[in-house]
Order: C-alpha cells, then sequence, then structure tokens
C-alpha cells in the first residue's frame, strides 16, 4: 500500500494560496481603501476595473455583474431573445451556460463537440438548428476559442444571435481577435479559480455595442440609471468593490500568468508525449490558448484518477456528465446516445493540476504518477 502523502506535497489542481501571495500587499491595501471610503457596491474601484478590463481584451463595453452565470443570463435577456425560443450551445459544458439560458426564459438545446479540441461542433450546430433556434451559444471551453468563422457562418444563415460563453477564456484569441468581440454579447466569470479570478463571485458581460451594455447595466441593476426611477423590470446582479480590487490586481499580471500556463502546458505536453494511450490537448490552428484546464484523455479515467490522488495530486473532470444527460436537464428530451463525441469524452477526461506558480519538479511528479497509472 502507497504512503498517505503529506499535506504540504499534495499537488492542487489550482494553487489561489501561491496565487494570492504574488498580490497580497496591493489587495491589503485596496480593501483598507475600500473601508475608508465605504463604497462597497460598485463605485470607482468596479468602473476602473470596467475600463482597464476593456483596455486589456480590447472588447468596447465591460459590465461588471455578480457572477458568470448571471453574466450569460444577462447577455441572453439583453440580445432580446425571444421567450421559449431555442439556444444552442454544446453539450459538454458546465452546467450554468444552460441554467443562464433557462434563466432568461429561453431553451436551451445542444449540438456536439468536435473530437480534436471538444470546442461546439459547427456542423453539429447546423443539424441542431430548427425554426425556433434565435441564438448560437458557443463556449470558449478549456481556454481557448470555438470555431468562431464557421459557427458565424452557420448562424447567420438562419439569422442567429451568437452570444459567447467566454467564462473559461480570459485573455483567448482567434486569429488576433480576442475572446467577447466575436458574438453580440459574451458573458465571463471571475470564480476564484479562473484566469482571471475574485475573492468571491463576480463575472462580468462584453460587447462592442453601447446599446446593448446599457440594457445590461440596467437589467442588472434594478432596472434603473437614475435612483428610483425604474426603467424595466431588472434584478440585482452587481460586482462589489472588495471584488474589483481583486481583480485590478490580478489583471496586472495576467498577461504573464497566461504565458506561464502556456509554457506549463507545453511542458506536461513533451512530459507525456511518449504515453501511447493518452490523447494530449491541442490548440486549433489561429488560437491563442489560455490553458484554463490542461485536459488529457485516458483509458481507465476513474482508476487514473483516484491513483493520482493516492498519490497526493488533485486531478479532476471537466465534465463527467453532459449537460443534456443531467437530470435537471430530462425534460428536454434528450437521451444517451445523441452527441457521442461529449459522451464518450465525458468518460475519459482528466484534468491534471495548472497554474502560472506550478514548477517544473511538480509537473515531472505528475506525469510519472500518470505513465504508472496507465503502466
Ligand atoms: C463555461 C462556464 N460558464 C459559466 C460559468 C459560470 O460562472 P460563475 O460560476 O461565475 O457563475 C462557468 C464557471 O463557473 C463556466 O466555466
Amino acid at each position: 500500500m502507497s504512503a498517505q502523502p503529506s499535506p504540504d506535497t499534495t499537488i492542487p489542481l489550482v494553487d489561489l494560496r501561491a496565487a494570492h501571495a504574488e498580490v497580497a500587499a496591493e489587495i491589503q491595501a485596496g480593501f483598507e481603501d475600500v473601508i475608508a471610503h465605504t463604497a462597497f457596491i460598485k463605485g470607482e474601484t468596479v468602473a476602473a476595473f470596467e475600463r482597464e478590463y476593456e483596455a486589456f481584451t480590447g472588447v468596447a463595453h465591460c459590465v461588471a455583474v455578480a457572477n458568470g452565470t448571471d453574466a450569460v443570463e444577462l447577455s441572453v435577456r439583453a440580445a432580446g431573445i425571444p421567450a421559449g425560443s431555442e439556444v444552442v450551445m454544446p453539450a459538454n459544458t458546465f452546467v450554468a451556460t444552460a441554467e443562464a439560458v433557462v434563466r432568461a426564459g429561453a431553451r436551451p438545446t445542444f449540438a456536439d463537440v468536435d473530437p480534436d479540441q471538444l470546442l461546439l461542433d459547427p456542423r453539429s450546430l447546423k443539424g441542431a438548428l430548427t425554426p425556433e433556434t434565435s441564438a448560437v451559444l458557443p463556449v470558449h471551453l478549456f481556454g481557448q476559442l470555438a470555431p468562431m468563422a464557421a459557427i458565424a457562418e452557420v448562424a447567420t444563415q438562419q439569422e442567429c444571435v451568437i452570444i459567447e460563453d467566454a467564462a473559461q477564456a480570459h485573455g483567448a484569441a482567434q486569429d488576433g481577435r480576442p475572446a467577447g468581440a466575436f458574438g453580440l454579447l459574451a458573458g465571463v466569470s471571475f470564480y476564484p479559480g479562473k484566469n482571471l479570478g475574485a475573492y468571491g463571485d463576480a463575472g462580468a458581460v462584453l460587447t462592442e455595442s453601447a446599446e446593448h451594455a446599457r440594457q445590461v447595466r440596467l437589467l442588472g441593476d434594478h432596472g434603473t440609471e437614475r435612483r428610483y426611477e425604474h426603467l424595466t423590470i431588472g434584478f440585482n446582479s452587481r460586482m462589489d468593490a472588495f471584488q474589483a480590487v481583486v481583480l485590478r490586481a490580478k489583471l496586472r499580471r495576467l498577461a504573464a500568468a497566461n504565458e506561464a500556463r502556456r509554457q506549463a502546458a507545453s511542458r506536461y505536453s513533451s512530459l507525456l508525449a511518449d504515453v501511447p494511450s493518452v490523447i494530449l490537448p491541442q490548440t486549433a490552428p489561429g488560437n491563442e490558448h489560455v490553458w484554463h484546464l490542461y485536459v488529457l484523455r485516458v483509458p481507465r479515467r476513474d482508476h487514473v484518477l483516484r491513483s493520482l490522488q493516492e498519490d497526493g495530486i488533485q486531478a479532476a473532470i471537466h465534465y463527467p456528465v453532459p449537460v443534456h444527460l443531467q437530470p435537471a436537464f430530462r425534460y428536454l428530451g434528450y437521451g444517451p446516445g445523441d452527441f457521442p463525441v461529449a459522451e464518450a469524452a465525458a468518460g475519459q477526461l482528466l484534468s491534471l493540476p495548472l497554474y502560472p506558480q506550478i514548477t517544473e519538479e511538480q509537473q515531472v511528479r505528475v506525469a510519472d504518477a500518470v505513465r504508472r497509472a496507465l503502466g
């Protein structure tokens, strides 16, 4: 029996402690400043973050909201997607993409993913469109963009709006164009483990359209632009100033952090290149990948995962059950066999620890453990 690893040799999936150490002093000062000014919700710090994130991404408008799920919901609402109409998304995504669509009053429908990058497959998308479809919602999963030119070609044939789920793609681009600049609107998440992570929940909507940005702002703040004048029925989805302090500090380091992730991903790919049964993640041509997750496909996945955990390596699965097979979405009428690529992948996916501060020594240990588990 292998000895239980001591806690300090555990390799986490994401090392938020190491990330905090780099910004601790700045955040401490920023928090004190927020408390001194007692401007806790929205305010100048949040506005400053919005302007800085616009400059970083190159997308014209950033509207800070409470979390990434709200960001997708607000995007669907602001796009004016009719109640009950269909919004197509990939079957392999985090459940929030579909939840947000339901909450916005529309009906999620699904398409399969391509076998190479596991991103929305334009051919499957074409087959998923019906006269009821009003929007396409590609997800830039794991840190790289879905094939937007081919998706746009299919979507425009039926005058479908494109809304991006860019929750996992901070700083990613395709053919030099940033995530968030392809759709009418895009939702991003600053959940703590994301490439740009807050210290609580936070999110944002990106759009090139001033009118749609205004609409998101209205909806996310009780339908008001002027105190006690409520132009529309909205809800409460605002970012707090503490999260903006964290995000501003981390945004200054995001380009370097993404570069460190790219180097770590490339190191994993070299270390694992000679393991025959493993399918390594690939970057699609034209994509600037930001490696939110490094996701392998392996045989006997559950055994490999258990074995890594016994070795003190916190690998994970993104995601074990495609959304169309989740109990919550049974009412949509999908079943096993509807999306064979996503379903097969769900049984093989394995996310390895990846974060900007991961060391070569840690990565060698992870790669050796994968090799041993498969041996
Ligand atoms: C692809 C995707 N969409 C949406 C979300 C929802 O974001 P949040 O957790 O901030 O609500 C997440 C992250 O959790 C995500 O990974």
